[in-house]
């Protein structure tokens, strides 16, 4: 492919397509109806990634978005608050399925890059007394997607996840990134696993699988996830084969995301020198958040990035997002570099 005809797609890392490596992998799978429980690949990987982190069981669901709505579902009831950063997707991009799957409220603290310390939670657990709604669950993001992938320090989780201990609160993780937050920090998973009752891990950012999140928890916490899954319409058949590109992922794909980490730190060099650019948070993980100076109109600007084969998000009024990923190369990088000004 020439320069000129080549896109370079930084609008999420959940672009990728798969790999020759893992289409082949994924049409050698054994398969059968896991909604009857007899998928043997389907329980692979259940256990398999359940195992990295060090948790009991887990559940091969459809979406990010579906593992997270499952695990506020069973860690709450109906009128109770949990406690999220006000950046966090779960407050911000779920649609507003926690109130309308679980009536439950959410207290939105405002952390650090969307990541909240020990003492603002604590500072925010309701009193058990009649008048106030019970903070049954919190849940942490990590890395912070709109923090520009920021992450959690382990003592800050482990901190938090004692003051949740003592106050009989439940510890949800959204680990869309989590891999990143790995990689990074060089935490081993299991230290992170120790911390949250229940995580939801995707493989379809940027460990590059075409679809797919699992939630960890206790066994019988997965065992009421399951019914939930199948309530919510996500009981799915054959589909070990999806499986099988989730654990394809899982061997060759975490180690490599450094890559993507590194040319996010070049990406952001790049815009260095720009006149229209205010601001550039990146926290060293696959995230560039550029604050575009507000006399430049960032639609005029995104659609000349278009015309160059360059996509990428608004994000905020005056925000564009860029995401790296395995489908983001250095020939992209060099012609991303000479064809902006
Ligand atoms: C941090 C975070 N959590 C959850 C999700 C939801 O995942 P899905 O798109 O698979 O529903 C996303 C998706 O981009 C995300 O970035």
């Amino acid at each position: 492919m020439s320069k000129k005809e080549m896109i370079i797609d930084l609008r999420n890392d959940s672009v990728t397509k798969p790999s020759i490596g893992m289409l082949e992998h994924m049409m050698l799978a054994k398969v059968g109806d896991d909604v009857l429980g007899e998928d043997p690949t389907v329980a692979e990987l259940e256990k398999k990634v359940a195992g990295i982190f060090g948790h009991e069981a887990a559940l091969f669901c459809p979406s990010g978005t579906m593992a997270n709505q499952i695990a506020i579902n069973i860690n709450t009831n109906p009128g109770e608050e949990m406690i999220v950063d006000r950046n966090s997707y779960i407050y911000l991009y779920e649609g507003g399925s926690t109130a309308f799957n679980s009536q439950v409220s959410m207290r939105s603290l405002e952390g650090d890059h969307g990541r909240m310390s020990p003492l603002d939670i604590t500072e925010n657990i309701n009193p058990v007394d009649i008048t106030y709604n019970r903070t049954t669950m919190i849940a942490l993001e990590h890395t912070v997607t709109k923090g520009g992938g920021s992450l959690y320090d382990i003592d800050s989780m482990k901190q938090i996840s004692q003051i949740a201990k003592e106050n009989n609160i439940k510890m949800h993780l959204d680990g869309a990134r989590v891999f990143n937050a790995i990689v990074k920090s060089g935490v081993d998973p299991t230290e992170i696993g120790s911390c949250f009752d229940t995580i939801m891990v995707c493989f379809s950012k940027g460990l590059g699988a075409p679809m797919g999140a699992a939630l960890l928890g206790k066994k019988g916490t997965i065992a009421r996830a399951r019914r939930l899954r199948k309530v919510m319409g996500g009981g799915m058949r054959q589909v070990g084969y999806l499986a099988a590109a989730a654990i394809y992922a899982l061997n060759k794909n975490i180690k490599r995301l450094d890559i993507d980490h590194k040319r996010a730190n070049e990406l952001a060099n790049i815009f260095e020198d720009k006149g229209y650019i205010d601001n550039i948070l990146a926290a060293g993980t696959n995230i560039v958040i550029l604050s575009i100076d507000p006399k430049v109109s960032i639609h005029e600007l995104l659609r000349d990035w278009n015309a160059k084969g360059i996509k990428a998000l608004p994000y905020g009024k005056n925000e564009i997002r860029l995401v790296t990923h395995m489908d983001f190369n250095d020939d992209m990088l060099l012609k991303l570099r000479d064809s902006l000004v």
